[in-house]
């Protein structure tokens, strides 16, 4: 029984999944790089570089923007490697069924669920925040009630000096779930579509900031470029470790989440053998090059004590004498996050539907798929029900260490899991090979696993109970319903020279 857990899902099962694959192929190479833009440009780095510079790395944000980059950089060539051997919709889950173990799999699929759903969470709540903004900027001004949850209401109230209200609820974060939930609904065309149109707003909107806040720098603002360490009210600021510059990398790398979600898009992709990883490391090289201009630019235009906290991008322009560019730059940021939840709910269905394939979840809930629109519709139905929840009545902090959390584990786990595969199946023909293994594979493991220790401990806390529970669901349902025993069957007449042979098929499938 207890060897159970260990199995290992053989290649020959891949291939018989890709040839169900119900979903249409219709994702190209810029097609899928703009679904990785589309899921990484977000509230990072239109929200968090605020917190980051302001609190913690000063005018060293770039420096913090680049570490996180880099450590996301070894990720993602790992990523690349499985993407080009296993171009199936379970991305990181698949990968560690394909090479550690079905318990390993079982793990991280449910902690990309905190990545993709808890992602999609605290994006659905930064989208209310700028939501907000914009009203504001057209003169509404809505009760507190109707557009913040409860703790944070009731911390505004009290900021303010009045009585907390009897009720809050997140309204604009919850009407958003449920329309990027419709669009999802309806059809990956549908979306590609309008992540397409979004993400040339989001782009044009950054490469603005870059090139007019440039002449607006004021290098004064560099000086000191790594502010000096310095425990303010009993909590560290600024210079290099805790409380500086590495924990501003912890903070921002939420900014880069998402250029794996694009790998769960490898059903829907023509190509998915070349375009996929292409699509992932060229999204977060873009991505990462953007990041360090916008960061050098803003702190060169505000020093880093006058940055604004919540809407720091769009609250730089207004000090310099042009409001019409805080209302573009808002607006942007409205799109831009409602592209980010799109990517973000359609990994996590995708994830789902390669869970429910191998039996760990449910089929009729997770796995049917929509006659007509050829969408997982029940799946995404109820992870827009729990996003609009969740979203509507829990603060956003709370998720998005939740999240950053579940994809440092991913993470570390697809830099372990790339070396394994490398090892025991040296031969697999491998479109895309990570270099300079293993140095690639141990740096990306050490630097995941090691920006877990900056988060904190009630965060830690409560992954451990979300992992406990994960247990308790495998350990009561998917050990049991695992279709993998009847591949392990099927592979152990073929032994490795079927594995190799069903992967060279998979290669010539693609290349039809
Ligand atoms: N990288 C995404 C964002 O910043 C999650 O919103």
């Amino acid at each position: 029984m207890a060897k159970n857990i260990w199995r290992v899902k053989p290649m020959s099962a891949f291939e018989a999944d890709m040839k169900k694959n119900d979903l249409k192929r219709v994702l190209t190479k810029w097609g899928l790089t703009s679904l990785g833009i589309g899921a990484i440009i977000g509230g990072g780095i239109f929200t968090l570089t605020g917190i980051a510079a302001h609190n913690h790395a000063g005018p060293a944000l770039a420096i913090a923007f680049a570490i996180a980059g880099v450590g996301c950089l070894f990720a993602s060539l790992c990523y690349a490697e499985f993407a080009s051997v296993l171009p199936v919709e379970g991305s990181a889950y698949a990968y560690s069924y394909g090479t550690m173990g079905e318990v390993f799999a079982w793990i991280i699929g449910w902690n990309l669920i905190l990545e993709y759903m808890m992602g999609a969470t605290t994006v659905a709540v930064a989208w209310s925040g700028y939501f907000e903004k914009l009203l504001h900027q057209c003169g509404i001004h809505p009760p507190m009630w109707l557009m913040n949850d409860p703790v944070t209401a009731a911390q505004k109230a009290h900021d303010a000096g009045i009585a907390a209200p009897s009720f809050a609820f997140n309204l604009p974060a919850f009407l958003i779930t449920w329309v990027v939930t419709s669009i999802l609904v309806k059809g990956i065309k549908e979306a590609a579509k309008t992540n397409n149109l979004i993400v040339i707003l989001k782009l044009a909107v950054v490469l603005f900031v870059i090139f007019v806040g440039f002449f607006f720098i004021d290098t004064k603002n560099y000086t000191p470029f790594v502010p000096a360490a310095e425990v303010i009210d009993g909590v560290s600021h600024y210079g290099w470790g805790f409380g500086g510059v590495l924990t501003a990398a912890s903070i921002v790398f939420f900014a880069y989440i998402g250029f794996d979600a694009v790998s769960t898009q490898s059903g829907e992709a023509i190509n998915p053998k070349k375009d996929v990883p292409f699509a992932i490391i060229a999204s977060l090289i873009i991505c990462t090059v953007l990041y360090i201009a916008v960061s050098l630019v803003l702190t060169g235009m505000v020093g880093f004590k006058d940055l604004d906290i919540k809407a720091p991008v769009a609250s730089a322009f207004e000090g310099i004498g042009m409001p019409w560019a805080t209302v573009l730059i808002t607006i942007a940021a409205v799109a831009g996050l409602t592209s980010v939840m799109l990517v973000m709910m359609l990994g996590q269905t995708r994830v789902f539907l390669g869970m429910a394939k191998d039996g760990l979840l449910p089929f009729k809930i997770f796995g049917v798929v929509h006659k007509k629109f050829k969408t997982p519709y029940r799946s995404t139905l109820i992870v827009g029900l729990i996003i609009s929840i969740v979203a509507s009545l829990t603060p956003i902090d709370k998720v998005a260490e939740m999240c950053s959390m579940g994809t440092l584990l991913a993470f570390s786990m697809i830099s372990v899991a790339v070396l394994i595969l490398r090892i025991k199946q040296p031969d697999l023909p491998r479109p895309f090979k990570t270099p300079f293994l293993p140095v690639v594979s141990i740096l990306g493991t050490l630097f995941n696993v090691g920006l877990m220790f900056f988060v904190k401990p009630e965060t830690w806390v409560a992954f451990l109970i979300w992992t406990g529970i994960g247990f308790l669901v495998y350990f009561a349902y998917s050990r049991r319903h695992s279709k993998v025993n009847q591949y392990n069957f099927e592979q152990s007449l073929g032994g490795h020279d079927a594995i190799v042979n069903a992967s060279e098929n998979l290669n010539d499938d693609d290349d039809k």
